[in-house]
């Protein structure tokens, strides 16, 4: 733990006391960039071209261009992996549109992306652990822009929610939107798990990120014939339900065990949440 990290920072390895980005990175100045976060299980990332394919789209709609080829990006990121010598942990990567003179619209010469990829090492015990336990969340009203789709870096209602989150003794908010729908977490879906042994989700039309995890686990409920409804649900709803729980990449599933201080079933983690945690990864892809 105390081997120095190493990040790549557009095109070179660097020790991170080292790495630095222009003070004119418009990530920086406009929150103008895209990220991805991957699990490492094993030294290996998972579910990567998913993650990829992710970025590829949120590049799109912020008409970022893709600084480098896909394969060369994954190259990268094994890199950092191997580098840092990751073994349990997750792998961050960061793109922007680059730096520029600041001025609200795109740069009119074209600049290049800037490319950040870090690794960090988590406790796999800790997580675990967490787990066991489960975690308590609270509910907030939905303020973030109707673009949550876009995987943006610009995460400033997040942030204070997460924070409202802390103070409160919890470990994640439920934003809720003006319908009085739970859209999703700071940084998590939502999930809950009704009487009759049915899991329920929002769909990923409208109102959320489409969490890799999230569509992984919509594959590993038709595998294990757990029934799924795609719709949303109020928080009223979840604190009568049998369970809850959250999922994203760092975390997988992680069971929910109070809601706005109420305990969920018997305010322990429910049975479906922790089968589906076991189950995850044998659904899942690693590169
Ligand atoms: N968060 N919704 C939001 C708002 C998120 O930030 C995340 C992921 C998810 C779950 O997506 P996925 O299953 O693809 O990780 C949903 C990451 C882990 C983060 O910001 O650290």
């Amino acid at each position: 733990s105390q081997m120095s990290r190493i990040a790549y920072v557009n095109g070179q390895y660097r020790e991170m006391r080292d790495a630095s980005v222009n003070i004119e990175d418009r990530g920086y100045q406009f929150s103008d960039g895209v990220y991805e976060v991957c699990e490492i299980r094993d030294g290996r990332m998972v579910d990567l071209p998913r993650h990829l394919a992710r970025l590829q789209r949120s590049l799109h709609e912020l008409r970022i261009d893709m600084p480098m080829s896909l394969a060369a990006l994954e190259v990268v990121m094994h890199e950092v992996v191997r580098r840092n010598r990751i073994g349990y942990g997750i792998v961050y990567l960061q793109i922007t549109r680059g730096v520029a003179r600041r001025d609200h619209a795109f740069p009119t010469t074209p600049v290049r992306p800037a490319v950040v990829v870090t690794a960090r090492s988590l406790s796999f015990q800790k997580n675990q652990d967490t787990a066991a336990r489960g975690i308590g969340v609270i509910t907030v009203p939905e303020n973030r822009w109707p673009r949550v789709d876009i995987k943006s870096v610009s995460l400033l209602p997040n942030v204070l929610a997460k924070q409202q989150a802390r103070e409160a003794g919890a470990y994640e908010a439920w934003f809720v939107d003006r319908d009085g729908f739970v859209t999703e977490g700071s940084s998590s879906n939502a999930w809950i798990v009704t009487g009759e042994g049915r899991v329920v989700t929002r769909s990923a039309d409208e109102g959320i990120l489409a969490g890799i995890t999230r569509a992984v686990l919509i594959e590993v409920l038709a595998a294990l014939q757990i029934s799924l409804e795609e719709r949303p649900f109020t928080p009223e709803e979840a604190y009568g339900a049998a369970e809850a729980f959250v999922t994203a990449s760092s975390q997988i599933v992680m069971p929910v065990v109070r809601i706005d201080g109420r305990p969920i079933g018997d305010g322990t983690p429910g049975p479906i949440a922790s089968r589906l945690r076991e189950e995850f990864h044998r659904f899942a892809a690693f590169s």
